[in-house]
């Protein structure tokens, strides 16, 4: 392995989610073991605009395998949108003597790290670390799993209440423009409608079905709703809508929100970012740059950051199709 690396810096970006301690901890630990300092960003690039970092060694991280959210701390920083923000985090990088970055985060912290890299020469890898699983180049990122049993969790306690008081419930999920934790829940939960950005299935068609359900003697119901649906946008108005339309049902709402993203990581996701990022430190060891590392096929793969920008990942149709069989 061709060691010209001094330094390797690590951070964490945009939405926190559960796995990114793991994260941390396999980039320190792997750069222990190979002999490489290691420094750590506080709060994402914000962090690196304000030089606040600190030098972290094998010993900073133990025990945080376990444990959600990011030692490291997350932000969405708007100054680093500028090039000013950048020229200012390139110095403090310079400054600290850090050659190379491990990006933890979604497509937002990619798209910071190819700016870094290409104005700057920052050598950049990153890490897909985000609970919406809406990263091209991998099947999984880090978070997604943990999301998704906090979620079905959820919705089997709703699933108790929905059914002692005969009501219907509108279950709004996160997951931004992709429906991921909304179709995945919605099978694994077992919801009668599953509404997602990727497939308008209308009004009439969710209406209709409602109907059905009630007909075929259904007394409660589920419907997981995905935060970046067209019809779903609005809950809320969605619950009142079909109220107006099937009074016989009593509709209620819950929302989700942050809960699906903190709690413990599953196992699947410790390990998913151990891998990842132990093979990261090895990339920019091996003096390459650009990169997403991900989990394709059971493999650990590694694709340019440009891809994981370019495209968004497909979603599995089928499963749509075996929700509408299940829920007959
Ligand atoms: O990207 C993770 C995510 O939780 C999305 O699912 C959600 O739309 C967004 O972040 C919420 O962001 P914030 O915590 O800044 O409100």
């Amino acid at each position: 392995m061709a060691n010209k690396i001094r330094r390797i810096g690590v951070m964490t970006s945009g939405g926190d989610s559960p796995g990114m301690n793991a994260a941390i901890r396999a980039v320190v630990r792997a750069c222990a073991y190979y002999n490489t300092e290691c420094v750590g960003f506080y709060r994402g690039f914000q962090g690196m605009i304000e030089g606040d970092y600190e030098v972290m060694n094998a010993r900073s991280v133990r025990n945080i395998i376990s444990r959600g959210g990011t030692i490291l701390k997350s932000a969405r920083s708007k100054e680093f949108l500028t090039p000013e923000g950048r020229k200012k985090a390139a110095d403090n990088l310079k400054k600290a003597k850090v050659d190379a970055m491990v990006l933890i985060g979604g497509d937002g912290t990619f798209r910071g790290g190819q700016k870094l890299s290409e104005e700057h020469g920052i050598l950049i890898i990153g890490v897909p670390g985000t609970i919406d699983n809406d990263i091209f180049g991998t099947s999984f990122t880090i978070g997604y799993d943990t999301a998704l049993n906090t979620v079905v969790e959820a919705i089997d306690k709703i699933r108790d209440t929905a059914s002692s008081h005969n009501r219907l419930f509108f279950v709004e999920v996160m997951g931004r423009d992709a429906g991921f934790i909304a179709l995945n829940t919605g099978i694994g939960a077992g919801a009668e409608e599953i509404l997602i950005p990727e497939e308008d299935l209308g009004l009439e068609r969710l209406l209709d079905s409602l109907k059905r359900s009630r007909r075929s003697g259904k007394t409660s119901s589920i419907v997981v709703v995905s935060e970046g649906d067209k019809i779903g946008k609005n809950v809320f108005e969605l619950a009142e809508y079909i109220t107006n339309y099937l009074p016989e049902y009593d509709a209620k709402v819950t929302v989700l929100g942050h809960i699906q993203r903190g709690g413990s990581p599953t196992c699947f996701d410790r390990v998913l970012a151990t891998r990842l990022c132990v093979r990261a430190v090895e990339l920019l060891l091996d003096g390459q740059s650009n990169l997403m590392v991900g989990f394709l096929n059971n493999k650990i793969e590694t694709s340019s950051l440009e891809s994981a920008l370019k495209s968004k990942p497909d979603f599995n149709k089928d499963l749509l199709r075996i929700s509408d069989i299940l829920s007959t």
